[in-house]
Formats: C-alpha cells, structure tokens, sequence
C-alpha cells in the first residue's frame, strides 16, 4: 500500500518536471521583453522583494545629511546615471524611449516615486539590483556614500528646496548628451 503511494508521488513528480521541461523546450514560455507582465509574475516579484528587503534592507538613519548641497549631489547622480531609465522631473509625461522597451517598466520615479519608502530600502535597491528586472546592481559603479545620496534624493525628490527644484528641472532624461563630433562614429 505504502510503497504504491510512494510510486504514485513520484510518478507525478516526474510527469510534472517532464511537463515542464517540455514547455520550456518548445518556446512556449514568452522570453520578450515587449510585453505586459502576468498577475502571476508581478506577484511572485513583488512580494519575493518585500520580503528579502524587510529581512536585509539597514534599518537605520541614512548617514547623508539632507543638506542643499548633498540634495544636489543627489540631482546629479540621478541625472548620470538614473534618469535615462526612470526618467525627468516631467516624469511619466515624458518617459524616455528606452524606458517603454523594458519589462517590467521602470517606474518614472517623478510621477511614481519612493518618497513613502524607507530610505534603507532604497538603498538596498540601488546597491544590489532586483533580479530578473532591469533595474541593475550599482555596488560596482558607486561608493556607498553616492547611493545613500541617492537615497536621500529620492525621498526628497517631491519636497526639494528651490534652489535643487531648479537644478532638478534642468535635467533631461533624453535624448543622451550629444557625442562631439571629433569622437563621433562615422559609419
Ligand atoms: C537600465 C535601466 C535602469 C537604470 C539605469 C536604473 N534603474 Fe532603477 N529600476 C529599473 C527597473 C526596470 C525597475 C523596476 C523593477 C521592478 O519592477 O521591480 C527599477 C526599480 C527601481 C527602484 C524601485 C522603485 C519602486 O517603485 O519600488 C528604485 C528606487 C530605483 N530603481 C532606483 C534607481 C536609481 C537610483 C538608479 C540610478 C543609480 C537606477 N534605479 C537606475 C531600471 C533601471
């Protein structure tokens, strides 16, 4: 009797894992990125992220002190090496082109901003990335001093004092800096 049930599980088991295989193999399982995402995969997404952020993400104050001057910092970081995938201060009514190609879609961080976030949270993000998104690791190309600023902008980003309003507003996510015509590809 046991033994029958034993075979019984896997033999299930092993249809199972043949069935997926299968799929997989035969490209029924969509691998582009021009689409929306499923309930499914949306839910797997986020609630995976909240979890591991709530069990790894620092808990503290962010050592960057909200000055002007550290919020401009954060301004110029953001316009180098950030808004080209989530955007200007026009926010959503302007996404930039490459934004519109990625799945899941990079939030267009003005009009759908972080601001309620903790900013250990957001470090966290920018620090590691989030797997299976295009959102990258930062931890090769920033200090950690750069991603708290970055933090610290974010969560300011909706209540900025005048003088980083403007600076913020100056920025353009797209089209990219022009490259001088000397250095230009010529093909
Ligand atoms: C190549 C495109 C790309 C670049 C460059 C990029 N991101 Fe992202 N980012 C994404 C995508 C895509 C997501 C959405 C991931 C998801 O849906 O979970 C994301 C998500 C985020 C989130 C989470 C937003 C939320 O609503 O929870 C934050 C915060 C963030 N990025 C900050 C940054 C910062 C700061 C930089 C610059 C240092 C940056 N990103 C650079 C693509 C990018």
């Amino acid at each position: 009797m046991l033994r029958s049930v034993v075979l019984g599980i896997a033999l299930t088991l092993a249809v199972g894992l043949l069935g997926a295989y299968v799929l997989v193999e035969s490209g029924y399982i969509p691998a582009n990125a021009d689409a929306e995402p499923s309930r499914l995969e949306t839910w797997m997404a986020h609630t995976s992220l909240r979890a591991t952020l709530k069990r790894e993400a620092p808990k503290g104050p962010n050592p960057v002190a909200p000055s002007e001057e550290n919020l401009l910092a954060g301004v110029r970081l953001f316009a180098q090496d950030c808004a080209f995938c989530h955007g200007d201060a026009r926010g959503a009514a302007a996404t930039p082109p490459i934004a519109k190609g990625f799945y899941q879609r990079p939030p267009q961080l003005a009009t759908d901003g972080v601001e309620d976030d903790p900013e250990g949270y957001s470090f966290w993000k920018i620090e590691h990335g989030i797997r299976l998104t295009g959102m990258p690791s930062f931890r090769y190309a920033l200090s950690d001093r750069q991603i708290w600023t970055l933090a610290l902008f974010l969560k300011h980003m909706d209540k900025l004092p005048p003088a980083v309003q403007q600076a913020w507003q100056q920025v353009r996510s797209w089209p990219p800096a022009p490259v001088p015509a000397s250095q230009a590809n010529q093909n």
